[in-house]
């Protein structure tokens, strides 16, 4: 028994612990391109013994960011989805049926679900689209990260490790079957705003990520991307995901059909490039796109009217770039 909130450690780090979170922060740096100041927030918060909402659209390095501080750090990442069918059960664990006739409950035929695992094995548990799993769901994972153990009928009280952490993440825009979260829900987790990069390091991320080695491609495959959350009637535009599929398609295309991917990052703006580029991007973006952006449902275009506008835009008008000033 104890009195009021227990006190949670922070991660186990030998000697002294700024050097040691340094010396992680150092070698998790390197499996991305910028994010240096969410590594050092999420690793602060993470290393203070807390547990953390990571809120940004789709995209945005949340699990590149998780993967590689968990996979330096020699922690398990236990991932669980946020939805519907996520139960309390189904987050904790539930005895084999079959076994229960057999044997009655025991604490040897309970299969443990994602939270058990994460706090038996001091693993971050990393709950995608939290707020959209039911209300009695985030009050079995409130309860666990408040306390630090949980008693399960029949099998005991399962006390987390250490390291255990609840890292949860969410779309801010995400307005579909969500649950609007409590105020007790947000009293409770420290929150990381996480935005879209520049188009620096997006062009950064496509190139590591593609191995495509046009420079051109690269340039315009983020432009466009990006080009579709400046929008005022798309709702939600594409991530850097998106351009990653671009490049990837256009390459794969320009391939297929012999088209010389030029080599220089210049010119900008685009002009006078060959058409059977600009072809051949366009294809990719339909392809890529077309299905990854959402139009506001006032508007009447569809997604590919304003893909094909986006790429007039990019290599044949650039109003933006012409006009003085
Ligand atoms: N900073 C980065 N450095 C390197 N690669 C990145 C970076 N950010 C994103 N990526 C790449 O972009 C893609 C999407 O990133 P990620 O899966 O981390 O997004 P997310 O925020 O988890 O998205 P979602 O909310 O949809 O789960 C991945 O292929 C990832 O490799
Ligand atoms: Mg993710």
């Amino acid at each position: 028994m104890f009195d009021g909130d227990p006190v949670v450690t922070g991660l186990r780090v030998t000697g002294d612990d700024g050097a040691a979170v340094r010396a992680v922060r150092a070698r998790v740096a390197r499996h991305l391109v910028g994010r240096e100041n969410e590594l050092d927030l999420l690793l602060a918060a993470v290393a203070a013994g807390r547990d953390l909402l990571l809120e940004g659209p789709p995209g945005t390095s949340k699990s590149t960011l998780l993967r590689a501080v968990t996979a330096e750090w020699g922690i398990p990442l236990v991932f669980v989805e946020g939805n519907a069918d996520l139960t309390p059960t189904r987050l904790v664990g539930h005895h084999d049926p079959a076994r229960v006739l057999r044997e009655d409950y025991t604490p040897e035929n309970f299969v443990p679900g994602p939270l058990i695992e994460a706090m038996r094995s001091g693993g971050f548990l990393y709950v995608e689209e939290f707020n959209r799993a039911p209300e009695d769901t985030l009050n079995t994972l409130l309860t666990a990260m408040a306390e630090r153990r949980i008693a399960v009928p029949r099998v005991g009280t399962v006390v987390a490790e250490p390291s255990f952490r609840v890292i949860a993440s969410m779309n801010p825009f995400d307005n579909v079957g969500t649950t609007r979260l409590s105020t007790s829900v947000h009293d409770r987790l420290c929150r990381l705003a996480i935005g879209y990069q520049d188009a620096e390091a997006e062009r950064g991320i496509v190139a590591r990520r593609t191995g495509v080695r046009s420079p051109r491609l690269v340039a315009d495959a983020v432009a466009l991307t990006r080009a579709t959350r400046q929008r005022d009637d798309v709702r939600q535009g594409s991530s850097v995901r998106g351009a990653i599929d671009v490049a990837l398609i256009a390459a794969q295309l320009a391939a297929m059909r012999g088209t010389t991917l030029p080599d220089e990052p210049s010119p900008d703006p685009p002009r006078g490039l060959p058409a059977d580029y600009t072809a051949t991007v366009l294809d990719a973006l339909m392809l890529a796109l077309s299905g990854r952006i959402f139009l506001d449902e006032t508007v009447e275009a569809t997604p590919e009217a304003v893909l094909r506008e986006l790429w007039e835009d990019h290599f044949l008008l650039r109003p933006a770039a012409a006009a003085p000033g």
